[in-house]
């Protein structure tokens, strides 16, 4: 424990992991709209502790350290950014990590887990049945018994001291007209609002099908998302469905890498870009917006689309 709070509080804090940059999007689609784009891109924030999973790790790992606790146990799919992020920051940060994964089988040669394994993640394959309890209080209990000495964070890392991260995402960028993000379970979002001046409107690209049940999961998240109405969430931009992704849309990504040097894979943050690209066009946008887009990371997930040879 006393190494934990080292390395968390002296060697290499939280704290050592410092603001991304804002990148410039120069097109003449932009012009030709009168859009000034930037790209939040917190794909750089670290090398493996990326994007909106580092925003949400950051204040859960204080947590972790101020209750004493000395592993982490979470939950994710086989090819979670949530699972590669939590098992860099455990090696990254000297502390044990448990992912409880859904199963039942685990594939050793997919590329996120076998990163997971040797970053010293402890893998738990689960039945689908077992990994749908992860959110009742009483297997949460039963894990708790299991591993005493951990903290127990939810999949995809969205809790409370998530959504201060990403609050303290929208309080460093410079003002903007607008904020959007990809939206998954929602806490991203949720954060953001939190931290977003009242002019600034944010708005969410779901990237799964029939999100619109998201909106009450963000107000019960965030207490300004209840109260204000400078937000929204975009339902009709989810390609098919988490995880599914059009040639065209694929096309989209490789030509910001070429055109931008913007490295986008098509889940999450290629998704909301060629969804932004299009909204653009369509004059969703007033002439003279300024659009900052938030680029959560997730690049580890192009090794698993190319394992899969689904690009
Ligand atoms: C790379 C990436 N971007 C965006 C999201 C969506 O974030 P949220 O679940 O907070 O809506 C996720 C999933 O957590 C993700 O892995």
């Amino acid at each position: 424990m006393l190494a934990l709070r080292n390395n968390l509080l002296k060697d290499k804090t939280v704290y050592s992991i410092l603001e991304s940059s804002l990148q410039q999007i120069v097109s003449p689609q932009l012009t030709k709209h009168n859009i000034t784009l930037h790209l939040k891109r917190d794909d750089l924030l670290h090398p493996l502790i990326s994007g909106n999973k580092w925003r949400k790790l950051k204040y859960n790992l204080i947590a972790m350290n101020t209750q004493g606790k000395n592993e982490l146990v979470t939950f994710g799919g086989a090819f979670s950014n949530h699972i590669h992020a939590c098992a860099a920051a455990g090696k990254e940060f000297n502390f044990k990590t448990h992912g409880i994964i859904r199963g039942p089988e685990l594939d050793l040669n997919n590329p996120t887990l076998q990163f997971a394994q040797q970053a010293g993640m402890q893998l738990h394959p689960v039945t689908r049945l077992e990994y749908r309890e992860r959110n009742k209080p009483d297997y949460l209990t039963s894990l708790q018994t299991r591993f005493p000495n951990a903290y127990l964070l939810p999949e995809g890392g969205t809790n409370e001291a998530a959504l201060l991260g990403c609050k303290e995402l929208a309080e460093s960028l410079p003002h903007s007209d607008y904020i959007v993000c990809p939206t998954g379970s929602g806490g991203t979002l949720a954060g953001l609002i939190e931290g977003a001046s009242l002019n600034t409107h944010v708005i969410g690209v779901a990237v799964l099908k029939q999100a619109e049940y998201l909106i009450d999961e963000i107000k019960s998240l965030s207490k300004r998302a209840n109260s204000q109405h400078n937000w929204q969430l975009l339902c009709d931009h989810h390609g098919g469905g988490y995880g599914k992704f059009s040639e065209q849309l694929w096309q989209f990504c490789q030509s910001m890498l070429a055109a931008q040097q913007l490295p986008l894979e098509p889940i999450y943050s290629g998704k909301m870009m060629f969804a932004l690209w299009q909204l653009i066009d369509q004059g969703f946008f007033p002439s003279g917006s300024k659009i900052i887009a938030i680029h959560t990371g997730g690049l580890q997930g192009l090794n698993g689309l190319r394992y899969r040879k689904l690009i």
